[in-house]
């Protein structure tokens, strides 16, 4: 008998995404020259899209979502990776239109993996996954731009989610004067805990104003929830302020004038991880294993198993999800 893997799978019913958990063949599996036994996954607000069909991330079914994955190398035809070699993968595509990582197995491109990075676990690798490289590379942009510790506060909104909570606790470890903007008052202390120094209800954030400008705030800020958030973050940006955008949990429109740009010198700089160039992704886990500590990564992240993937996926959607999911596929460090 052919040989089988166990999988989330998307499929299309009557207009709507389902998903469902099936073992199947391996030949299933795409072209790829690394064949990964998948130990760890994650799910990442993009999954969560995926998965309930909340957005048009999917366009082939049945369909194996999960955009990051982090295991041990099976089969390589790549000369730079070989059996047992421990591997993760952020991107470039997996679980939008390559099948993904949750899955027992992957079969992927060399080009997209990395040898996991010294010092972390599989698991670990995973409790970071996308949302934490994404919370990285922000990081990283502020610190390019200019942005010193002790430029003034530092804006973090959706700071609960996965990106956002990572930001905190990266900002924070750098000196940071951090201000956690979340709509779950809730979760103050765990925020405070990871680092926050000030925490902002979400709705201070979220009302349209139609004022051009607002009185000077924020030194720097991490938006992961677009929309008016980031209108009103670039309005209230101090002189030459820099504003990462990397989000949309809360709308991809945003409405602004010119004037924090060619009045106050602010920038604005986009954030993709999905296709991050190489050297610089090296860059992003050196950067992240030397100044996230296991302690605070285990703070943010909770366990689910594949079948929980499934069910989760919802919470997403709804603001319910606190920092990060780690999904179980077959365990392993
Ligand atoms: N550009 C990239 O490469 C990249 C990479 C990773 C993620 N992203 C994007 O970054 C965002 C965050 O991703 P994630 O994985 O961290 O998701 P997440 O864990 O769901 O975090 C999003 C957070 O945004 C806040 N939020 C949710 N709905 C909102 C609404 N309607 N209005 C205002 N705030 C809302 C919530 O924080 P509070 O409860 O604290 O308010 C939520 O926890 C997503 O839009 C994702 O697509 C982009």
């Amino acid at each position: 008998m052919a040989e089988t893997f166990e999988a989330l799978v998307l499929d299309r019913v009557d207009g709507r995404t389902v998903w469902r958990l099936e073992r199947l063949p391996v030949d299933r599996l795409p072209p790829g020259d690394v064949l990964v036994d998948v130990d760890w996954s994650c799910l990442n607000y993009k999954d969560a899209l995926a998965i309930t069909g909340a957005g048009k991330i999917v366009r082939e079914f049945p369909f194996v979502p999960g955009i990051d994955f982090a295991g041990r190398v099976r089969e390589s035809a790549d000369p730079r990776f070989r059996p047992g070699d421990r591997v993760v993968l952020t991107g470039w595509g997996v679980g939008e239109r390559h099948w993904g990582g949750l899955a027992e197995l992957a079969r992927v491109p060399g080009d997209w993996l990395l040898p996991l990075p010294e010092g972390l676990t599989t698991r670990q690798a995973m409790a970071i996954g996308t949302a934490g490289f994404t919370a990285m590379l922000a990081v990283l942009e502020l610190a390019e731009q200019g942005l010193s510790a002790d430029a003034g506060d530092v804006l973090v909104s959706g700071a609960a989610g996965g990106v956002g909570s990572l930001a905190v606790a990266l900002l924070a470890g750098r000196g940071h004067r951090v201000v956690a903007s979340t709509g779950r008052p809730e979760l103050a202390d765990w925020l405070r805990e990871l680092g926050a120094s000030e925490i902002l209800k979400r709705e201070v954030l979220a009302e349209p104003s139609k004022a051009p400008l607002e009185s000077q705030r924020w030194a720097g800020a991490v938006d992961t929830v677009g929309g008016t958030t980031l209108a009103n973050i670039l309005k209230a940006t101090r002189y030459r302020g820099v504003v990462t955008a990397c989000g949309l949990a809360g709308g991809a429109e945003f409405t602004c004038t010119v004037y924090p740009f060619i009045l106050r010198g602010v920038r604005l700089i986009g954030i993709d991880s999905v296709y991050c160039p190489r050297e610089r992704r090296e860059r992003v886990w050196r950067a992240l294993v030397r100044e996230l500590s296991p302690a605070v990564l285990e703070r943010v992240t909770s366990e689910i198993s594949l079948k929980e993937a499934g069910e989760r996926a919802a919470d997403f959607l709804s603001g319910r999800v606190r920092g990060r999911l780690v999904v179980r596929v077959q365990g392993g460090s």
